[in-house]
């Protein structure tokens, strides 16, 4: 993988010591297709509003199957007279998350957040939103809020088929705000692009005004391809990453990333000024220093 010149890193703020824990309220949820499900939390007013690509630990209330809470990306918040509705995308695939569909309206369940590291989408030139499978989730809120911050965004969306574009519906409706353009990708050619979402990547991105910024979120070896295209590019790339979580918080030090030379070098002149939490040379703590990590503060031949 080539170095890219430019050496942009995550610049989004970091939600360390913001972060509360509040007891919130199920509301709307439902199948969502696919597999997936859609769920609305009703969080109080204290919570402090999530940015795109941050998340939060979900903890079900006793008796729970699991004893640790689960991470999952925020997808949408809309402001109520007395809080906030939190949204997730999600599919059950354990015992976490399958019993988190059973919840019913009305049903507590815990939330510490907001957690990490989001999209830094201030980063100037046009927003490229590209999404993997359920990886829309994160990118369905950065859509909104490009939307809201009167940002024209480009969103492709790839899955297996056109059964697993889950979410289709509500980037649509997102993007039809700014105008935004939607472009699609299947595997099987059943609808739009047949190919990779990095394959749509590389015809949709002559098309578009630059300088090009590239958010993307979706299965590991998706994003390091997007990673791949954007260093081959020298274009700012940022990268949603997934890490089997415990604390959420960067104490358990379980949920480390590779870091780039680039990174250990950047660790090394700023030793001494680190939030302990954050991780140590070698490695990147996922929870804290992620989710959303510039493609060129990992080292992407050692990404699991
Ligand atoms: C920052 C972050 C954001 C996430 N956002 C979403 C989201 O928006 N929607 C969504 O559906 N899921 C999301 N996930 C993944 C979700 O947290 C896991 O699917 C969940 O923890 C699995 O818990 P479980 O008890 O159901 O499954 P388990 O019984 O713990 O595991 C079931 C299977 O899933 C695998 N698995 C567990 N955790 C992960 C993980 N983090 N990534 C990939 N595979 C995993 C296990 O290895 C096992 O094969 C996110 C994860 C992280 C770290
Ligand atoms: S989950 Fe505990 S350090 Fe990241």
């Amino acid at each position: 993988m080539s170095a890219a010149t430019t050496v942009p890193t995550n610049t989004a703020k970091s939600s360390l010591g913001t972060w509360r824990q509040v007891t919130a309220r199920t509301g709307r949820h439902e199948d969502y297709g696919a597999g997936h499900r859609w769920l609305d939390l009703e969080v109080p007013a204290n919570f402090p509003t999530p940015a795109p690509g941050q998340f939060v630990q979900l903890l079900l209330p006793w008796p729970s199957p699991v004893l640790l809470p689960r991470p999952m990306s925020v997808a949408a918040v809309r402001r109520r007279a007395r809080g906030q509705t939190l949204g997730f995308l999600y599919a059950p695939v354990g015992a976490g998350t399958a019993a988190l569909a059973s919840l019913a309206p009305g049903d507590p369940v815990d939330v510490l957040g907001p957690l990490g590291h989001g999209f830094p989408l201030a980063t100037l030139g046009t927003p490229v939103l590209v999404a993997g499978g359920r990886g829309v989730a994160p990118l369905l809120f950065a859509a909104d809020a490009l939307a809201r911050g009167g940002r024209r965004s480009a969103f492709l969306f790839g899955a297996r088929s056109k059964d697993h574009l889950v979410g289709l519906s509500e980037a649509r409706a997102r993007l039809a705000r700014m105008g935004g353009e939607l472009s699609l990708a299947t595997d099987d050619g059943s609808r739009g692009f047949r190919g990779t979402v990095v394959g749509l990547l590389e015809l949709v991105a002559a098309e578009l005004e630059r300088p090009l910024v590239l958010h993307a979120c979706g299965p590991h070896g998706m994003l390091a391809a997007v990673a791949d295209w954007g260093l081959r590019h020298d274009t700012p790339t940022f990268l949603a990453m997934e890490s089997v979580m415990a604390c959420g918080t960067g104490v358990c030090r379980g949920c480390p990333m590779p870091r780039s030379e680039s990174s250990r070098a950047r660790y090394r002149r700023e030793r001494q000024s680190r939030p302990s939490l954050y991780g140590n040379e070698e490695y990147a703590m996922c929870c804290t220093e992620g989710p959303v990590f510039a493609a060129t503060d990992l080292d992407w031949e050692r990404v699991e």
